[in-house]
């Protein structure tokens, strides 16, 4: 069947409210049908949107994104906008942000520059379109979608300032810091962006990614430790292999591991890391990522009942032996 970017969304995940603008919602998306007779906008929430495959020309009234895996694209409430497909397809996620709107971490000791850099968000130049026809306006406005009838496009500002305005990020351009020590740091360490909550210290969403990076740190398990968090992670992979789940995380698949629940390395990845000789070592052609928040994510009816859910995934740590002695 065809079914258009707005169409192919399906919800995996959610918390917070959005009657009271806290929280976020996750959804993924697979399309291969352009916009091109319907528009969107989102008065609930800024969209974060991270493409997985095929890549996303999004039209805004501010201007056109062109988006591909390994970037990202926000649009802030509100705006109006279609998607094409230049590939005919493509998939991804989407972090629906009730809260705050996203911006640049604190850097604290970091100093000045590091991370992502504010020189290399894109916002696009003015475009629009005058077009007649008979259009859709579909509007996401207290968590339901409202349809109505226009007879041309919306996109038709013709120049505009300010700074409320959609942007993209090419994530092989964050400056990746890591421990040239020891011990493996908190991933808050790859916060890209950061949707503050009122409590400091904790967010309404991190977004944080585990890109290319060198490990070089020495007397140490290096992967990420076994750990119970104040936050919760919902992650995802875009390409490659994540250094904690050696198998059965794909692209395009995601996990879920809320507040206190106890997580790390799988069996096969705590062995290896156990035994690994501690040289350099460069993990490439990967990047996973992960939506944090500190309120309790609750998944869809659908991702519970999909027949992809991994009853089985418990069982990566199952053979995880005792290894206390006295
Ligand atoms: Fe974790």
């Amino acid at each position: 069947a065809e079914t258009d970017f707005i169409g192919g969304i399906v919800t995996m995940a959610g918390c917070g409210d959005v009657f009271a603008q806290m929280g976020i919602a996750v959804h993924i998306f697979a399309c291969n049908k352009a916009m091109t007779e319907r528009f969107f906008y989102n008065a609930d929430a800024e969209m974060l949107i991270v493409p997985e495959s095929g890549r996303l020309k999004i039209l805004t009234e501010l201007g056109v994104i062109e988006t591909e895996a390994g970037e990202i694209a926000v649009l802030p409430r509100g705006l109006k906008f279609r998607v094409e497909l230049p590939d005919g397809k493509a998939r991804g996620y989407i972090c629906e942000n009730y809260g705050g709107h996203f911006r640049l971490p604190d850097l604290g000791p970091i100093g000045a520059n590091g991370l992502a850099n504010p020189r290399d968000f894109e916002t696009p130049v003015a475009w629009f379109e005058d077009k007649d026809g008979n259009f859709e306006l579909t509007a996401k406005f207290g968590g339901n979608l409202w349809t109505t009838e226009i007879k041309s496009s919306p996109l038709n500002v013709v120049a505009w300032h300010g700074n409320y305005a959609p942007y993209k990020y090419d994530l092989r351009r964050f400056n990746t810091i890591g421990s040239v020590s020891f011990d493996h740091p908190d991933p808050s360490i790859y916060t890209v962006l950061t949707s503050p909550s009122p409590e400091i210290g904790v967010a309404n969403c991190d977004f944080v990614i585990f890109p290319d990076r060198w490990l070089v740190a020495e007397n140490t398990f290096r992967p990420p430790w076994f750990h119970r968090n104040f936050m919760s992670e919902f992650m995802g992979l875009v390409f490659g292999q994540y250094d904690a789940k050696e198998e059965g995380f794909v692209a395009g698949g995601a996990s879920l591991h809320n507040q206190m629940s106890a997580h790390g390395p799988d069996a096969e990845a705590f062995e290896k890391a156990s035994n690994a000789e501690l040289k350099p070592q460069k993990l490439s052609g990967t990047l996973a990522f992960m939506f944090e928040s500190r309120y309790i994510i609750r998944p869809t009816k659908f991702a519970m009942e999909t027949a992809e859910l991994q009853h089985e995934y418990f069982e990566v740590w199952q053979t995880l032996p005792k290894n206390f002695k006295m």
